[in-house]
């Protein structure tokens, strides 16, 4: 089995904060990312699917239809936008990175047709991220 991965990028605002905790609690757990207006990342994503490479291509999907999928069903929709009010796939969502590689992994599973989903990865900062392999 051979893993191929590709890896998007996009930028987006969000705050933790869950309404049935209180302010001073949301505070306690969230921390900074609970403050009211909201914060800003440049996100990255890498999404890994495995398979065994095609006999006569070589190749276990074509990656520019994975980038151009990733694009079209996670990026467009994510992208210079507050994640907790402007995109439709996050409503009631708490928008923290585990989060959002669940619902990313469940948005692109059912695309993917050549090989099988393996993995996504949301790194909302270089040191922070969460992996989510179904
Ligand atoms: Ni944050």
């Amino acid at each position: 089995m051979v893993y191929l991965t590709r890896k998007e990028h996009f930028c987006a605002s969000h705050r933790l904060y869950n309404p049935k905790f209180s302010e001073k609690e949301n505070l306690e757990i969230y921390g900074k990312c609970a403050y009211p207006n909201g914060h800003g990342h440049n996100y990255e994503l890498e999404v890994t699917v495995v398979g065994d490479p095609d006999k006569d291509t070589g190749m276990i999907m074509d990656l520019k239809k994975l980038a151009d999928l990733i694009d079209a069903d996670i990026v467009d929709k994510v992208d210079h936008k507050h994640l907790n009010v402007d995109v439709d796939f996050l409503k009631g969502v708490i928008p923290t990175a585990e989060n959002l590689a669940l619902v990313f992994w469940r948005i692109l599973c059912p695309k993917i047709t050549a090989g099988r989903l393996y993995s996504v990865k949301v790194y909302e900062t270089p040191d922070n991220f969460a992996e989510y392999r179904g």
